[in-house]
């Protein structure tokens, strides 16, 4: 798959066909994004394909509460879970809402909890006032690498991190080395077509030019 069309054609993938994905897939996949980058070429990440159905059951059922929590957060208007000017905590329990994705885990063709070894990641705003966030580069590249590399093997896939929000109980259901964070559950299957219209804001509202108080960048020279 030409990488320009990879770029801009991977959209979120939450339902797929009933198609298997076989192992020697799954294995190829994480073959190409094992080749991502990390601060230091640390190579921080831990996969585990979750395949029994019980564990992906326990797993949906810990990840529930999150994604019916962050439907109520959003409908604030504000971004949930964010730790600056998010939205207000709930004052009563979030109403269950359906999501295939969870409520039929066992029929997901591809579940991968994707982990950080913590001592292999250098994070260099650890030290500031505000919640640190570089650590992260070193572990979302492989994540995206994975569903970069699911595409141009004509499937699809999403990232999702409810069972991150989880961890004190989905890092135990996983067998979560201690100083490892959970980091992702990637989903993957094969889609019957593909979204090639991803809507995302265009250059000029987020590229300033010499400082971010700067002028809009424009394609012009
Ligand atoms: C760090 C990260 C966390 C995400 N967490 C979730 C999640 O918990 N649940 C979910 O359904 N999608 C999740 N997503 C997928 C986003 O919702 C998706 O990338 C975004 O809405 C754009 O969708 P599109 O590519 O289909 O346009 C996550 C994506 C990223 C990069």
């Amino acid at each position: 798959m030409e990488t320009r069309v990879a770029l801009r054609q991977t959209a979120s993938v939450r339902s797929f066909t009933g198609d298997a994905v076989p192992n020697s897939v799954v294995y190829s996949i994480l073959d190409d994004a094992r080749f991502a980058p990390s601060g230091g070429n640390r190579q921080p990440w831990r996969v585990a394909v979750v395949k029994d159905t019980t564990v992906r059951r326990d797993l949906a059922a810990a990840m529930k509460p999150v994604w019916n929590e962050y439907i109520a957060l959003a409908q604030t208007g504000r971004t949930p879970f964010a730790v600056v000017d998010g939205a207000p905590p709930l004052t009563t329990a979030a109403a269950d809402v359906p999501f295939p994705l969870l409520d039929d885990i066992a029929s997901v063709p591809v579940v991968l909890a994707v982990a950080a070894d913590l001592s292999r990641i250098a994070t260099m705003d650890g030290q500031l006032s505000r919640p640190p966030i570089s650590g992260g580069g070193s572990i979302y590249p492989f994540c995206w690498s994975i569903l970069l590399a699911a595409r141009d093997r004509g499937l699809g896939g999403v990232m999702t991190t409810f069972a991150t929000r989880a961890e004190p109980i989905t890092g135990p259901l996983l067998g979560l080395p201690s100083g490892h964070a959970l980091v992702a559950t990637i989903f993957l299957g094969n889609v019957d077509k593909h979204v090639t219209k991803l809507r995302r804001n265009p250059v000029e509202s987020f590229a300033t030019t010499d400082r971010f108080d700067g002028s809009p960048l424009t394609s012009g020279a």
